[in-house]
């Protein structure tokens, strides 16, 4: 026998072997196998071993290392084969651990419902063409009103209606030089976006707003807002009703119904209230509107040659909506029960 024939040999019996130790369905058919290949005395394996004195003695070191290699594979694929068909299959495991009992869950928690909610509503505006922006939670008055087209004396500015935070050693007032407060609401992000950059505009804004509400079912000191801002030539109040409409489908079907109520904001005009049919009843769910030209000029752009949209729709009662969940107060409330629904 030639070395080749040799090594031809033993690479069709590694073949044979592991076809037919896949072959076998239960232990006793693989224990006839292993003999027929590996069995000391008249396995296979063995006779071709017999022959190697064939391949000449200049080629036997070759031959002993390819033998030595195929002996060991064909040991390793039986190795395989009789831990699967015994269910042993870690080498090593502790023989009292039974892997069919039912693993223990690691506790990881998961992602509250209004992130899931934030996260669903940037994707759907996303897809639109609305780029997530930012802005800080607490604020200057001159982003939260002045620039807001929000006169001093207006109610909006009422501590009554806001938080204020004290500045300095001084008390919380609206009037302290370099006052703050906790925004009330995300169009302070218009406010910024639009300052350091020119149109064409088109952000979404999620966040937190802070009103001094007693909590009830409806209402929550602390809660989001998804703000929403287009700014462009001709932007015009049907652009803003498409884009709520194909949001509103989107994010809680087809069948939604929605309307738009003459309201007032100082920083629109028009203005709309944006209202969604809920168990037969209209609720409001927002305010929208047409960017007050005021408002362009805080910025510094010109009215006239641009135009733009603004909304801010209530993220909790949109979640509400589409969950079925009747008491804001739940969201919050720390209650495990709950949010494990989500
Ligand atoms: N900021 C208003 C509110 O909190 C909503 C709104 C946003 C209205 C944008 C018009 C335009 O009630």
């Amino acid at each position: 026998m030639s070395l080749q024939q040799f090594v031809a040999a033993l690479d069709d019996l590694a073949d044979d072997a592991k076809r037919a130790f896949d072959a076998a369905a239960d232990p006793d058919t693989l224990e006839e196998a292993r003999i027929k290949f590996l069995g000391a005395k008249k396995g296979l394996l063995k006779s071709i071993q017999k022959q190697i004195g064939s391949v000449g003695k200049e080629n036997m070191p070759t031959a002993g290392q390819r033998l030595n290699e195929v002996k060991s594979l064909i040991e390793q694929t039986f190795q395989a084969t009789q831990d699967r068909l015994t269910g042993d299959a870690v080498d090593g495991a502790d023989p009292t651990f039974d892997p069919t009992l039912p693993g223990i869950a690691p506790e990881i928690g998961h992602v509250h419902p209004i992130t899931q909610t934030i996260d669903h509503l940037m994707e759907i505006m996303g897809r639109m063409g609305f780029e997530a922006a930012e802005g800080p939670e607490v604020e200057d008055p001159h982003h939260n009103f002045v620039a807001l087209n929000i006169p001093e004396d207006h109610p909006a500015r009422d501590p009554l209606d806001n938080f204020y935070l004290s500045v300095g050693d001084g008390q919380a007032s609206r009037f302290v030089e370099g006052t703050r407060l906790l925004r009330s609401q995300t169009s302070t992000v218009q406010i910024r976006v639009m300052e350091q950059r020119q149109p064409p505009i088109r952000i979404i804004s999620l966040g937190r707003v802070y009103r001094p509400d007693a909590p009830d079912a409806t209402h929550f000191p602390m809660f989001h807002q998804m703000e929403g801002l287009m700014v462009d030539r001709n932007v015009t109040m049907a652009n803003l009703k498409t884009v709520l409409r194909i949001f509103a489908t989107n994010y809680l079907g087809d069948d939604v119904e929605i309307r738009f109520r003459p309201s007032f904001f100082p920083f629109t005009e028009p203005s709309v209230e944006v209202d969604f049919l809920w168990d037969g009843n209209w609720v409001e769910f927002g305010g929208a509107g047409m960017v007050d030209p005021n408002v362009f000029k805080a910025v510094g752009y010109d009215p006239e040659q641009v135009s733009g949209f603004a909304f801010g729709l209530g993220v909790e009662r949109l979640c509400m909506r589409r969950h079925g969940i009747t008491d804001i107060r739940d969201l919050y409330s720390g209650d495990l029960r709950f949010l494990r629904q989500f």
